[in-house]
């Protein structure tokens, strides 16, 4: 399987792990055992594969900031190491299974999944959104049927809103086909900034805010950071108030966090956040914002997972086309990333 590996990735929401709880999940195609120390409080991630016999180490139990295997009983911290080997003193030096780095940051464990000593943490994209209370959240995890890279360019090429999303933040199919586009690098990735002015307000836009003009002046950022991170800024303002010059105060404002991780090479875990900027004096929208959010992704699942089942019968050729352009340059940092890691 070829991914990145060289990466953070994102390998759970940090609230998916309670103190002395475990959870096993398969990254990048290996079985990782995650579990939380129940008196540090630091999350741990190790090979999830007993270095004894094979059995998965989730099928043990966590003792204390250690785990033990579930069925001889040996004990490993939180680096791997063997700590005690039942009915005999001596701990063989090669007793031990692979630890893998994790960091815990915006109510997100990302780990690292290549070599330790080249982890960084300061190359984890940032979402501070998620502590900020201006603004409300939501998140989940969905596994998802299709390569990772699949879910990625669904985000990267939001023309296909109009066409998939009409029910929610749709608005006009054509609008955001002619939506003036543009694509630029950055750091870690690329962005791709879109501007639909004076266009309709889609549903999910007039339920959460209250425009003063029949047109809005819409605009999407979209973020890509090498290899899987997309954050899309999207919002709307009276049109011709001035969103184009930075003025976007009031209106409708939203940030979308997402990952995906690969678990295979036709399967994902997807996680995803939104947040809604707070309207001043209005009660907590965190419900109707993830009912909405649910039929959205809901909706992209269908079209990715039926698209891998088709890819996967007939993998060639694809056409192009003009909107494509984000999507091709966050493949091409991708396809980049995996060629240098295979150079010898
Ligand atoms: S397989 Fe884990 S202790 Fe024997
Ligand atoms: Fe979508």
């Amino acid at each position: 399987m070829a991914f990145v590996r060289q990466s953070w990735y994102v390998a759970a929401w940090a609230d998916e792990i309670k103190p002395g709880e475990k959870l096993a999940r398969t990254l990048l195609g290996e079985p990782v055992l995650l579990y939380r120390g129940a008196e540090s409080g630091q999350v741990a991630a190790l090979e999830d594969r007993c270095c004894h016999r094979g059995l998965p180490l989730s099928h043990g139990c966590v003792r204390g900031d250690q785990v033990q295997c579930g069925y001889h009983g040996l004990v490993f911290d939180a680096r791997g190491q063997c700590t005690m080997v039942p009915g005999q003193a001596l701990i063989p030096p090669a007793a031990k299974v692979k630890r893998y780095v994790v960091a815990e940051q915006d109510h997100l464990v990302w780990i690292w999944m290549g070599d330790e000593a080249r982890a960084d943490a300061a190359q984890i994209p940032r979402h501070p959104w998620h502590d900020d209370p201006a603004w409300e959240w939501v998140k989940d995890r969905y596994p998802v049927a299709a390569n990772y890279q699949l879910i990625t360019d669904n985000l990267m090429d939001l023309t296909h809103v109009g066409y998939v999303h009409g029910r929610t933040i749709g608005g006009t199919p054509q609008a955001h086909s002619e939506a003036e586009t543009h694509t630029v690098p950055t750091d870690l990735g690329v962005r791709v900034e879109r501007w639909m002015m004076d266009s309709v307000p889609p549903p999910a836009y007039t339920a959460a805010a209250k425009f003063n003009t029949a047109l809005v002046d819409r605009w999407m950022e979209i973020d890509f950071f090498t290899p899987a991170t997309v954050r899309i800024h999207t919002g709307a303002v009276d049109a011709g108030s001035g969103a184009r010059e930075g003025k976007r105060e009031g209106g409708f404002a939203f940030i979308g966090f997402n990952t995906m991780t690969p678990e295979s090479e036709t399967t994902s875990h997807y996680f995803w956040s939104g947040a809604n900027k707070r309207q001043p004096g209005a009660p907590d929208g965190r419900e109707r914002l993830r009912q909405s959010l649910e039929v959205t992704f809901g909706e992209d699942k269908v079209v990715v997972e039926a698209q891998q089942v088709s890819l996967s019968r007939k993998p060639e050729p694809l056409g192009m086309i003009a909107s494509d352009a984000g999507m091709m340059r966050a493949r091409r940092l991708v396809a980049a990333r995996i060629e240098q890691e295979q150079k010898p």
